[in-house]
């Protein structure tokens, strides 16, 4: 802060120590879009409730656009000892253009930067909306590629039941949906115009806050100064929101990095997205997924700082709210990175179909079909499971599948068994049998995947 910016009632300058401690220009200079906005919206009001004249408006805009230029040509000098983007643009301004002085009539920067941050949130919301319609798009079409891909489900990680591969990337195609979802509702928190709400008790002059509004496009005004003013809740929101996404994408991560090892083997990630070891050279490690899976840590971890920075804050605007920015832009890149990877790495994701398939082929798999099966043949389901895992235990004693078990054995089991039970093991007509909504026949799927492309128009 320069010693007029301060005000005319220190006498020594701030200690060095305090200066670095306290600037945060360094990180918040990325709201130098959204500050000349909100400042040119501003002044444009000024300019309608009489204290600014015509020609100091204009000046004031050209003045504001020329800094523009000049940071985005990376020609701006920005000071630490101005402390943060507002005081740096606003001191730049009134260098070159005096009435500048003018511009902060009826403003402080508690009711600037939470305007700042809103408007700079609500794109980043927008953007992140179509980096997921993007992901989805991309499940999509691994969806319709690998349709006849069959591979065992997990519960526990343990096979459990044959699943379509397609069906596994529809349910990331539903997470994707609810995130895009969250993300619209936060927004219409985040779109609260809190400008006009001055240090904390708005302002005597005549400010005409709709103006500002529509001007900036938001769509509503904040309805307390006090709270207008000291509210990160939107952040908060938006962090979460994000925390869920990311969560989300390490599930995915966690997926790739298991069926890619050589127990699995069911995928193999591009060259371009995995590594070798310094040390073992057979190795083929997918550390893009891995980064992915630990990005979660620092994302939940803003989150917490968030909400701790929050907690027992007095009204209303303090200092510590300075600490929001940090956190946000973390999330925000962290998010940003994550799809930059993972979205790639998906679409040219390699699948080894003939070993999904022999994975598959584990007839064990359909134990829970043969139970069904009893019950169409009047057997209560509790019963039906008691004699299937008999089953299983009788041909783990004889060293073979169920599908390889002779009927002989079955029928000591259960005279109800002929050789009919076998069809149950006829895959993928297995699968064709589920047909309720949401479950994995291969109608079912390919109804899915075409209703998501006519919502997502692809
Ligand atoms: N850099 C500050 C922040 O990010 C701007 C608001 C400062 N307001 C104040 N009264 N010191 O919160």
């Amino acid at each position: 802060m320069t010693h007029q910016q301060r005000g005319g009632r220190f006498h020594e300058p701030v200690a060095d120590a305090m200066r670095r401690f306290s600037q945060s220009v360094s990180f918040d200079w990325r709201l130098y879009r959204e500050d000349i906005e909100g400042s040119i919206a501003h002044a444009r009001m000024l300019r309608k409730i009489g204290i600014l004249k015509p020609e100091e408006l204009s000046a004031i805009e050209k003045g504001l656009r020329q800094i523009e230029k000049e940071i985005e040509q990376g020609e701006f000098h920005w000071r630490e000892d101005l402390e943060d983007v507002h005081m740096n643009i606003e001191a730049a301004l009134t260098a070159i253009v005096p009435v500048g002085a003018k511009l902060h009539t009826g403003r402080s920067r508690n009711d600037q930067v939470a305007t700042d941050v809103r408007l700079w949130l609500k794109k980043v919301v927008l953007r992140q909306q179509s980096t997921l319609q993007e992901w989805q798009r991309v499940l999509l079409n691994r969806a319709e590629r690998d349709i006849d891909v069959l591979l065992p489900g997990y519960t526990h990680l343990q096979r459990a039941q044959p699943v379509r591969l397609a069906h596994h990337w529809l349910a990331y195609v539903e997470m994707a949906a609810r995130d895009h979802d969250r993300l619209q509702d936060a927004l219409k928190r985040i779109d609260v115009l809190p400008l006009g709400s001055g240090a904390l008790a708005g302002s005597m002059l005549p400010l005409d806050r709709e103006f500002v509004r529509r001007e900036l496009g938001f769509a509503a005004l904040s309805r307390n100064s006090m709270d207008a003013v000291s509210d990160r809740d939107f952040i908060v929101e938006y962090v979460a929101a994000a925390t869920l996404i990311a969560v989300h994408l390490s599930r995915l991560a966690e997926d790739l990095i298991l069926w890619s090892s050589a127990e699995f083997d069911f995928v193999r990630v591009p060259d371009a997205f995995a590594t070798g070891s310094s040390l073992m050279p057979q190795k083929r490690n997918p550390d893009a997924a891995e980064l992915a899976r630990g990005k979660v840590g620092r994302v939940l971890g803003n989150l917490v700082s968030l909400v701790t920075m929050l907690k027992g804050l007095p009204m209303t605007y303090n200092r510590d709210l300075q600490e929001d920015k940090e956190r946000l832009f973390d999330t925000v890149d962290t998010i940003d990175g994550i799809f930059s990877v993972m979205i790639p790495m998906v679409r040219d994701l390699v699948i080894r179909e003939e070993a999904c398939l022999k994975a598959v082929e584990d007839a064990q798999l359909l134990a829970t079909d043969v139970a069904d099966w009893l019950v169409t043949h009047g057997v209560a389901f509790r019963d039906a499971h008691h004699i299937v895992g008999r089953l299983v235990k009788v041909s783990e004693e004889h060293g073979c599948s169920l599908r390889e078990l002779p009927l002989v054995e079955w029928r000591k089991v259960s005279p109800i068994f002929d050789e009919r039970v076998l069809e149950v093991f006829k895959l993928p007509d297995a699968l064709e049998k589920r047909v309720m909504v949401g479950a994995p026949s291969r109608r079912n799927v390919v109804a899915a995947i075409e209703e998501w492309k006519g919502k997502l128009s692809c």
